[in-house]
């Protein structure tokens, strides 16, 4: 009894951590509710037949053991009796088996669906170790690149295009959808849609390195005109620094080899291999996850990126601690 109470008690507590912002089993859109229903089916079916199998064979183990030295009697009664006990066992399996591709089959087509006259495509570029996200849009100044948080309009279809400039990563946002993987040279398909305005927490799926773990990204679902909002807020030019210090970390960051690599727009920083900074204050956390936004954590993150994030492509810049504190009040105005 203690045994069957302890192995209740740890599945209960496993499954504590399957609810909140990253779960399958806690769906949040129909590609989710989709995939749960078939996760859940697909477990119930299994434990079924698992329970079955055990009973089977318990049963020969407690009945009690035959005389050694029984005769040896040919029985054709109970020969045909075990042949169709195994033939019924075959067939129900098979039963099974095709029932359930079945329903893949059919849960696949619904998942196709979700996205078919989906008004926003998103390019999702994976990087070792972040994600480049990118509004298409059919007029040039329209098309938006930020990066690490996707955000979305709650309630409509959005179709995202995944691929990758280095090696496999996948994406996954558990409350939204299944996984799909970004794969360099090639673009996938992924069509989600968020029922309600919420954060929903992403993770690379795909082991693509040192930095796996720290790949993770945002889906932020809004109201229509929030989002619209968003939008155009990002569409300008970085903000103008607000203060002397500001200015001063401006000019630093200018002079240094931050823009070899990153992007503000309306500034001559023109990067493209590492995040989009134009609007970098205006995300929730730094480095795709692995810290939240704060003056105290860029700072940690610029003065010492491989002790935050060992073996990313962010390098140490060589600055003193007035230099930083500048470029970190820079960078904080960039909303
Ligand atoms: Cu990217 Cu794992």
């Amino acid at each position: 009894r203690f045994a069957s109470i302890a192995f209740a008690t740890a599945i209960a507590l496993f499954l504590q951590g399957c609810a909140g912002w990253q779960s399958a089993l806690d769906p949040k859109g129909p590609a989710a509710s989709e995939l749960a229903w078939l996760i859940w089916f697909f477990t119930g079916l299994c434990a079924a037949v698992w329970v079955l199998v055990m009973i089977a064979l318990a049963l020969p183990l407690m009945m009690r053991p035959r005389e050694r030295a029984e005769p040896l009697v040919i029985d054709a009664d109970a020969d045909n009796r075990k042949l169709r006990v195994v033939l019924t066992a075959v067939a129900l399996t098979a039963v099974i088996l095709v029932g359930l591709t079945l329903l893949s089959f059919i849960a696949n087509r619904t998942l196709a669906a979700i996205g078919s006259d989906a008004a926003l495509t998103i390019r999702v570029t994976g990087h070792q170790w972040w994600w480049e996200v990118r509004y298409e849009d059919a007029t040039p100044s329209r098309i938006l690149t930020t990066a690490n948080e996707i955000h979305i309009p709650a309630g409509e279809p959005v179709r995202l295009l995944l691929t990758s400039t280095d090696v496999i990563h996948s994406f996954w946002i558990p409350s939204l959808s299944g996984k799909l993987d970004l794969i360099p040279g090639r673009m996938n398909v992924l069509d989600i849609k968020a029922d309600k305005p919420g954060v929903y927490r992403g993770q690379c799926a795909e082991f693509c390195g040192a930095q796996h773990a720290n790949m993770g990204t945002f889906i932020i679902a809004e109201p229509r005109e929030k989002f619209d909002a968003w939008r155009n807020d990002q569409l300008q030019p970085a903000a103008a620094p607000m203060s002397d210090e500001a200015k001063t970390g401006e000019n630093l960051f200018l002079r240094r080899p931050c823009v070899m690599c990153h992007k503000i727009g309306g500034t001559p920083a023109g990067g493209t291999v590492a995040p989009d900074l134009t609007h970098v204050a205006s995300r929730q956390t730094l480095a795709a996850g692995t810290l939240t936004m704060s003056r105290g954590n860029l700072a940690a993150w610029i003065a010492d990126p491989q002790g935050v994030k060992p073996g990313s492509h962010m390098p140490v810049v060589d600055l003193s601690g007035d230099e930083l504190n500048a470029i970190v009040a820079y960078l904080e105005g960039l909303k």
